[in-house]
């Protein structure tokens, strides 16, 4: 039975028990708890938890799954034995609330045994310890002894969230292979296999490990179809099985190397990565250096090392991508939708490393004859790392094979160090801000809408690198005060101008209003003596912050702009929200084309035009959550955020000052797109007259 077989069977058998089939969900899950979709429960995890209702009480599903990063990580056992994946497809049945226990157990023995007719002496189960009726069950409906274990049968995708004891079913690969019975101390020997399990998730874990009960009791189940296919295909490697041995095939005619026993590993770990990789740019991930754009680009980084070893430096999943449509487009069509996108990142990607790759090489081949205690130093990992891209997984696991490890302390002390570096040198004055403990917080409440004659009291003054009490005319210094009108720099948006009075004088003229943690910095030129302690009222320029504020808003109707004519994947990787120009980085594989961004402007000036109102307000972040807020991935948000919604076209998380109407902006233009890193575009866009 091939995969295309098996997973028919499979939807096939629950259609029949009453279960609704629905197609895989992404692979970027919707909870900001797990980098990818770890287990086919992950898309129902709301149901479960009893905040959305189901459509349907029984479902079943092949869910494509990664399991490459957080509590469930498989990538260091790829390519060593013949059951792990970083990528996989999971089978699962679905009970909300329906039916529990014993039918689901029922319905797992049958399929096994009646229906693929696997011989019932050669399955093992388990069992949770503390489950006796899953026990009992297991007696009465297969005369089967449950094996009963206690962590290995109790099963959460994440460290919060819905769990529950579950049952697995092993199966014996045969009595010549090594390995023990499940729960055994060489349990992993390779002769029993988990084929399926079935969880019953009757409880929610909070942050303080509590357990509760939830609304109802369920089932989730998972079955790896790799594994499956061994079973079915009699055959005791996954990788043994007809879609693996095709993308093997495929990737011996690129790097034209037959097969052999000692290359195996690196033919096993590229088609694994192939698909990892392949999927999840597909699912709209894009490589870069953080979160799942990382993990995805660590596991190509991989792939082309195991190519490289191979004797192949050229192309090599950007090649292999047709073979992977060919194998799997049929049960999945976003991979041929996807294709020329996909091709596109993944060469771009393969482009940027290939030269880097060979001459980490070097300098890891010259370093290796000083290497003592089988150790590679700290520093050298590092070097890898930041002058090279090698991620410190793929620098272990060259080491690895030569029987050597890395200094992971002196790596990360070594990381440790040149952040403090960049710190201090793009930070400049702030780290001194910083160390000075006693200011309290900047009172900035009326950074939206400045109220006149305010009267500030001057906290502290900085100059030239110290803290003085009495500033005079000419020097140049950093000012904060107890309260401010000023829109200190932040989130993108750079900070106001104006002046800080004295009765009626200028006292100081101030270039930009900064931020060090929670204090505004106002920075300028002083124009007559100012001293701790004086009493000056902040004006800030208008005329440069309306304009500001308008390119604050045109960014945000960009965005989405940018998500309607490009796809809505687009997700925004960095701004520079300035008087002048608005700087906007996104992710996206290619160049646009000039129709793309006359489409993208025009659709921003109709908006513009539109006069759309722009709320601006203050909720939770669950309510703004529930409103569907845009925000970054990644960004740490208040308990209480400020959201911006302008007409029905655009709701971000925002802590800019914004329009109040978008025609406003009276104008947006698009000045320039292009490439700032793979994957990563940026636009130049400037606003109001400027635009004109
Ligand atoms: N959620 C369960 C697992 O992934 C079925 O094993």
């Amino acid at each position: 039975m091939n995969y295309d077989e098996i997973r028919k069977l499979f939807l096939n058998y629950f259609e029949q028990h009453g279960h609704k089939i629905v197609p895989s969900a992404s692979l970027i899950p919707d909870d900001p708890t797990l980098l990818f979709t770890v287990a086919g429960m992950v898309p129902w995890k709301n149901i479960f938890l009893g905040n959305a209702v189901p459509a349907y009480p029984r479902v079943a599903d092949v869910q494509k799954c990664i399991r490459a990063g957080g509590k469930h990580n498989d990538l260091d056992e790829v390519g060593f034995d013949g059951r792990h994946h970083t990528f996989f497809e999971m089978l699962g049945n679905w009970s909300f609330g329906d039916y529990f226990k014993e039918e689901a157990i029922k319905m797992s023995w049958d399929l096994l045994t009646n229906v693929l007719k696997l011989d019932p002496n050669r399955i093992v189960v388990t069992t949770h310890i503390s489950d006796d009726e899953a026990t009992k069950l297991w007696k009465k409906i297969a005369g089967k002894d449950a094996i009963r274990l206690d962590k290995d049968n109790w099963w959460s995708a994440g460290d919060t969230g819905p769990c529950g004891p579950c049952t697995e079913m092993h199966y014996d690969m045969g009595a010549d292979l090594p390995g023990g019975l499940p729960g055994s101390t060489n349990e992993d020997g390779g002769r029993y296999v988990e084929i399926w399990n079935d969880v019953f998730m009757q409880y929610n874990r909070d942050a303080n490990g509590n357990l509760t009960n939830l609304p109802k009791c369920n089932v989730d189940t998972g079955a790896g179809l790799e594994r499956w296919a061994a079973v079915l295909q009699n055959v005791r490697d996954n990788y043994d099985t007809d879609l693996f041995q095709h993308l093997m095939d495929a990737t011996s005619d690129v790097v034209h190397v037959a097969r052999n026993a000692e290359n195996t590993p690196s033919f096993k770990i590229i088609a694994d990565h192939l698909r990892a990789v392949g999927f999840a740019i597909a699912d709209g991930v894009i490589p870069s250096n953080t979160d799942r754009g990382y993990v995805i680009r660590r596991i190509l980084r991989r792939a082309m090392r195991h190519g490289q070893l191979l004797g192949h430096n050229g192309p090599l999943l950007s090649a292999l991508y047709p073979a992977l449509v060919r194998e799997m487009g049929a049960a999945y069509p976003e991979l041929a939708r996807e294709e020329k996108h996909v091709v596109e990142i993944i060469k771009n990607e393969e482009n940027a490393f290939r030269d880097m790759l060979q001459s980490g090489m070097k300098l890891l081949e010259s370093e290796l004859p000083n290497v003592q205690n089988k150790t590679l130093p700290g520093a050298v990992a590092f070097k890898l790392f930041d002058t090279y891209g090698f991620p410190l997984d793929l620098t272990q696991m060259i080491l690895r094979d030569r029987g050597m490890s890395v200094d992971v302390d002196g790596f990360n002390a070594a990381m440790r160090e040149q952040k403090e570096r960049s710190r201090a040198d793009t930070r400049g004055t702030k780290i001194l801000w910083e160390s000075r403990g006693e200011l309290p917080a900047t009172d900035d409440t009326t950074k939206y809408a400045p109220v006149a004659d305010m009267k500030s009291t001057v906290l502290a003054i900085l100059r030239d690198g110290e803290f003085v009490d009495s500033a005079v005319p000419g020097d140049n210094v950093e000012i904060a005060l107890d309260k401010t009108n000023f829109y200190g720099t932040q989130g993108g948006q750079v900070g106001d101008t104006g002046e800080l009075r004295i009765g009626a004088d200028t006292a100081v003229t101030v270039t930009e209003a900064a931020r060090a943690n929670n204090i505004v910095i106002h920075k300028g030129t002083v124009q007559k003596t100012i001293n701790v302690g004086d009493i000056v009222t902040p004006v800030v320029n208008a005329i440069v912050r309306n304009q500001t504020t308008r390119a604050h808003t045109a960014t945000h109707l960009l965005q989405a702009a940018l998500r309607r004519v490009l796809n809505t994947d687009v997700e925004q990787r960095g701004s520079r929200v300035a008087p002048d120009s608005v700087r906007f980085d996104f992710s996206f594989g290619r160049a646009m084309t000039d129709d793309e961004k006359a489409a993208v402007e025009k659709l921003v000036n109709d908006w513009i035009a539109a006069n759309m109102d722009v709320k601006h307000e203050e909720m939770s972040i669950d309510a703004a959550r529930a409103r569907g807020a845009m925000a970054l991935f990644g960004e740490k948000y208040g308990d209480v955020v400020r959201v911006i919604t302008a007409g029905d076209v655009s709701c971000e998380l925002c802590g800019g000052t914004h329009v109040y109407h978008t025609g406003e902006i009276i104008r947006a233009k698009i000045n320039k797109e292009k490439s700032v890193a793979s994957g990563i575009r940026r636009i130049t866009m400037s606003v109001g007259n400027l635009a004109e």
